[in-house]
């Protein structure tokens, strides 16, 4: 498994340009499923789960193209099967998405459980609720899902839970009602950014979906989709993590692709830490003015700050000049790098659903294993500040959610190395696409 070398203490400077919205590309991806023609998607991330995502559509039909490093073509064709296999469903819980859209174009899908996850309890539940509404009968057996549905009708669905909205789960139901028959309103939507985009390529492919970025979304069944050609948003999460990275080495840096209205409560949070924060034209440039201040945050559903970033705030606070609190609303238990923080020297206390971290001078370099996505990111921004060299292996979770980051750190003068680790990558997990024009999906 590859492993990232980074030797502290350099302050990150230059400009960085953010990728496409992985959760955005995903989601969108498995609704082409329902699409016909071929759809292209501009600002598409070439990453380890949208390589998944291609593999999974592959299976399905779906014929893919890049066009260039980051244009897709896909175009389904003659379902070749319409069950996702427990193996890629493991390794990358997104594929759920394609349950929708497999309901509403072919009458069936068959889909594994997803199983466990790092970051916490992953039900379904409001998955496979909001999609019954809509007519599908669900078979739970044998660790798989099997939906079946002679035609969907519209239906007023709540779609809340305990920790508020589901964004794949309204993604779901959003992918299946847009060809359902008559109206389906859908109480406690999830509002993220990610939504919205699944929703506005929805619309820009013929479908009559209204109230995106509301809880309240209300959508006129079609009888068919068309195929559009789209530009995929930004990645917030991407974005807020190169701000930490300026935070956390004291750098200067130039965020290319950074959308003020998705990252309000971010900016707000990091610029009480005490970065100073100049956007312009979805451009951000982030320094940090003095001492980093201690903060006591919530990560909640959008608007609020987010799940996805919590972990790296709280390797950022690390080396704040006091004691911070980072609670999570949404996934209580995602908090496996704080342990990892402690090997280089951080001070941190678990509390029910959060952390205490106590402010530190400096962090020191350490051996250290990434567990899940984030939490990979929490700790390479850790590493960037430590004293000395951080070793962070099982980095095949970074690649789920950043393209091409020790590239992009290097070219900020980061004093970074990926190496070949010890025995192979995990399966599903070929090496990242490499970028070419090539005809055929990629290999791995
Ligand atoms: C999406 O996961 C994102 N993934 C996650 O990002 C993100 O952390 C999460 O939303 C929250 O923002 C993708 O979009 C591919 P949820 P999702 O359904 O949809 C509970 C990353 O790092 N819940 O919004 O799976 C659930 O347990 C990833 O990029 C139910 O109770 O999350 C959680 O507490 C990690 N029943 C809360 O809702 C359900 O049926 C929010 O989960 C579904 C969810």
């Amino acid at each position: 498994m590859d492993e990232l070398r980074i030797r502290g203490g350099h302050r990150l400077q230059g400009t960085v340009s953010v990728s496409g919205a992985k959760n955005a590309a995903l989601p969108i991806m498995a609704a082409t499923l329902a699409i016909p023609g071929r759809t292209v998607l501009h600002n598409f991330p070439r990453l380890r789960d949208t390589n998944s995502m291609i593999q999974l559509l592959t299976q399905f039909g779906v014929a893919v193209e890049f066009l260039d490093d980051h244009t897709i073509a896909l175009e389904p064709g003659e379902a070749a099967t319409c069950r996702a296999d427990y193996e890629l469903v493991r390794t990358m819980r997104a594929s759920i998405c394609v349950l929708g859209p497999l309901l509403a174009s072919q009458g069936e899908a068959c889909v594994s459980l997803p199983g466990g996850c790092n970051i916490g309890h992953r039900p379904i539940d409001l998955h496979l609720k909001g999609l019954s509404a809509l007519g599908a009968e669900i078979v739970i057996d044998q660790g798989y899902i099997h939906a079946s549905a002679r035609e969907l009708r519209g239906a007023e669905i709540y779609l809340g839970g305990l920790q508020g909205s589901t964004v794949t789960g309204t993604c779901n139901v959003m992918s299946a009602a847009v060809l359902a028959q008559g109206r389906t309103i859908i109480q406690a939507a999830a509002c993220e950014p990610e939504v919205v985009d699944l929703g506005n390529f929805l619309n820009a492919c013929g479908a009559r979906i209204s109230g995106l970025g509301t809880s309240t979304l209300t959508i006129d069944g079609v009888r068919e989709l068309h195929a559009a050609e789209y530009t995929i948003i930004p990645d917030r999460i991407e974005a807020a993590t190169w701000m930490m990275a300026a935070g956390i080495t004291s750098g200067d840096l130039t965020i290319e692709g950074v959308r003020e209205d998705h990252l309000a409560a971010v900016i707000e949070t990091l610029r009480t830490a005490g970065l100073k924060i100049e956007l312009q034209n979805e451009t951000a440039r982030v320094q940090r003015a003095g001492d980093l201040q201690p903060l006591d945050v919530v990560a909640l559903p959008f608007p609020g700050f987010p799940t996805d970033l919590q972990a790296q705030l709280t390797a950022m606070m690390c080396l704040a000049s006091g004691t911070s609190v980072v609670t999570d609303r949404i996934f209580p238990d995602r908090f496996l790098h704080a342990a990892e923080l402690l090997r280089m020297g951080a001070k941190i206390r678990r509390e029910s659903s959060g952390v205490i971290i106590e402010g530190v001078n400096e962090l020191s370099g350490a051996c250290v294993m990434a567990s899940d996505l984030r939490a990979s990111a929490a700790l390479v921004l850790a590493g960037l500040a430590a004293r000395g060299e951080t070793v962070i292996s099982r980095i095949y979770h970074l690649d789920r959610g950043y393209e091409d980051l020790a590239g992009k750190l290097s070219r900020l003068d980061a004093e970074v190395e990926r190496q070949k680790g010890g025995g192979p990558n995990p399966p599903h997990f070929a090496s990242s696409p490499t970028p070419s024009a090539s005809k055929a999906p990629p290999k791995g």
